[in-house]
């Protein structure tokens, strides 16, 4: 198929894992092109929150599919709002380091992310946006014009989430432990059975180790508009 022939999703596909810096990029990104963002790590974190709360087992079955049946989700509402479940802001509470771990496992379970394929799938429909996960531009849209994969060492990534932690109020956590949490979390989203962590083939990669956060965007961004132009869209 020629490239004029192919239809493409106007979503900007940013892909990687925890740490790598991709949800700064990712919101920089939407910010300088004046389009949508969307967080899609917020709603399995919401749901693993949610799910906690009401002491749900993370296993298939009949209670996992009633749970999911009875949620109400909104994304977005605000500048300050980013999610909102049955009508509760967890904006705020979803960022907790006990949230990432269960977020990591819910994202195993093939009903979770069916049911929040849909819902992501229907959030961009017909918009121009930047779409942040793990496999938005292998599964979510594997057809997007635009998809990069952002990485960067394990160290590097557990001292960023290090100085998150600590900028937060929350001491109690040694950089091993966090080293230990990445890695473990890496081995998780990249083995799972269904939507693993992976690079799309038609993705850039980029490793943000040593890179400023100034010349990543100026590089996206202009990879993005190159595209764009080439296939006629409107940003
Ligand atoms: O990007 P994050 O750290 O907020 O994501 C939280 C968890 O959700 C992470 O362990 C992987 C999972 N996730 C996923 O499986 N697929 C996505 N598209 C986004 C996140």
């Amino acid at each position: 198929m020629s490239v004029s022939e192919q239809t493409y999703a106007k979503v900007i596909a940013i892909d990687g894992p925890s740490g790598s810096g991709k949800s700064t990029i990712a919101k920089d990104l939407a910010r300088e092109l004046g389009v949508l963002y969307i967080d899609t790590g917020a709603m399995f974190r919401a749901l693993a929150f949610v799910a906690s709360e009401q002491k749900i087992e993370l296993v298939e079955g009949e209670t996992l599919s009633n749970f999911l049946n009875s949620l109400n989700i909104e994304y977005g509402i605000s500048d300050r709002v980013l999610i909102k479940i049955n009508g509760i802001d967890l904006t705020e509470k979803i960022r907790e380091h006990q949230v990432s771990k269960l977020a990591s496992i819910i994202s195993q379970l093939p009903s979770v992310r069916k049911f929040l394929l849909d819902f992501q799938r229907l959030l961009a429909k017909n918009k121009v946006c930047v779409m942040e996960g793990r496999d938005i531009g292998t599964v979510v849209f594997p057809d997007s014009f635009c998809k990069f994969f952002i990485t960067a060492s394990a160290d590097i990534r557990a001292s960023r989430r290090l100085k998150q932690l600590q900028d937060s109020g929350d001491d109690s956590f040694s950089i091993d432990q966090i080293i230990k949490d990445v890695k473990k979390r890496d081995d998780t989203d990249t083995n799972r059975a269904f939507a693993p962590l992976k690079k799309a083939d038609d993705a850039m990669l980029l490793d943000t180790s040593e890179m400023t956060m100034q010349d990543i965007i100026k590089i996206l961004s202009n990879e993005v508009k190159f595209r764009a132009s080439h296939l006629g869209f409107k940003l």
